[in-house]
């Protein structure tokens, strides 16, 4: 998918929670399995197909899919799944797909029972998939109303700024505003001083940093549309790298008197 294909899923995607009463065609559950193959190989994480989401759900109706969000137990694993599960959620909102991040509204201990887990390996959170329906149901609609009272705006996430924002910086950030984020809290504090970018949340060993995963990834998608090529460090500082440039030096000629 292009980056400008992203862009369009994050603009139009919402939480869903009403499925239409039928399952994701084969072809479709293919792709969703060969993108969960390529993170887990890629990520090192743990993700897990489901085709049949539904003996793990009481109030998201229809029929659905889900993958099973897990990895090793650190804080970079936890953001990792935020971040590798988000591009998959995008991929599938834009080719029409309903999706919803759960990491309350289902039966945990359940998936642990049905799924062997070694020890070391965390469940985080789960991603619903299925065909929504056409309209948002009233669970749908009295969820949306509960949690988005008050919606933090990308300004109020900004902790420290001592100087203007770059246009494609205040760009990314409003697209990380768009970003899904458990009960809507948006917990990332960004820091912008002594031109240096970076990020963090409260509780780093919580499911907050799955939302913070989440948010990296809307903000690199962001800053790759204003044509800035950058990725974030272990230490969550935002790095730009300098386009290459072919350098001509002409050696010193020591030869000339
Ligand atoms: C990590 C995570 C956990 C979530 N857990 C739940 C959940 O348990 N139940 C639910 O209905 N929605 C859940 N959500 C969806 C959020 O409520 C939703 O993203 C937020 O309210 C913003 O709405 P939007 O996704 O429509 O933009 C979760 C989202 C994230 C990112």
């Amino acid at each position: 998918m292009t980056n400008e294909q992203y862009i369009e899923a994050i603009e139009k995607r919402h939480s869903r929670r009403a499925f239409k009463p039928k399952h994701l065609a084969d072809d479709v559950k293919d792709v969703i399995k060969q993108m969960v193959d390529v993170v887990n190989e890629s990520a090192g994480l743990d993700f897990v197909f489901v085709d049949d989401a539904t003996p793990f759900f009481k109030i998201f109706s229809g029929k659905f899919s889900m993958i099973i969000v897990a990895g090793p137990d650190s804080q970079k694993a936890r953001e990792d799944c935020g971040y590798y599960g988000e591009s998959i959620v995008l991929q599938c909102v834009y080719h029409g797909l309903g999706t919803c991040w759960v990491s309350g509204t289902y039966n945990e201990n359940k998936v642990y029972e049905s799924f062997d887990f070694p020890s070391e390996k965390r469940v985080y959170a789960v991603i619903a998939i299925g065909y929504a329906r056409d309209r948002y149901s009233i669970v749908e609609k009295s969820m949306y109303s509960a949690t988005h009272k008050k919606s933090k705006s990308y300004q109020d996430m900004i902790e420290v700024c001592d100087e203007k924002l770059p246009e494609a910086y205040s760009y990314a950030l409003k697209l990380v505003e768009k970003g899904p984020s458990a009960v809507n809290r948006r917990p990332v504090k960004f820091r912008y001083e002594n031109g240096i970018f970076s990020a963090y949340v409260d509780e780093p060993y919580s499911d907050k940093s799955i939302d913070f995963g989440i948010a990296k990834l809307h903000f690199v998608i962001g800053t790759r549309a204003k044509g800035i090529n950058g990725k974030w460090s272990l230490e969550n500082v935002f790095e730009v790298s300098e386009p290459q440039r072919l350098k001509f030096e002409p050696k010193e000629n020591n030869d000339e008197q």
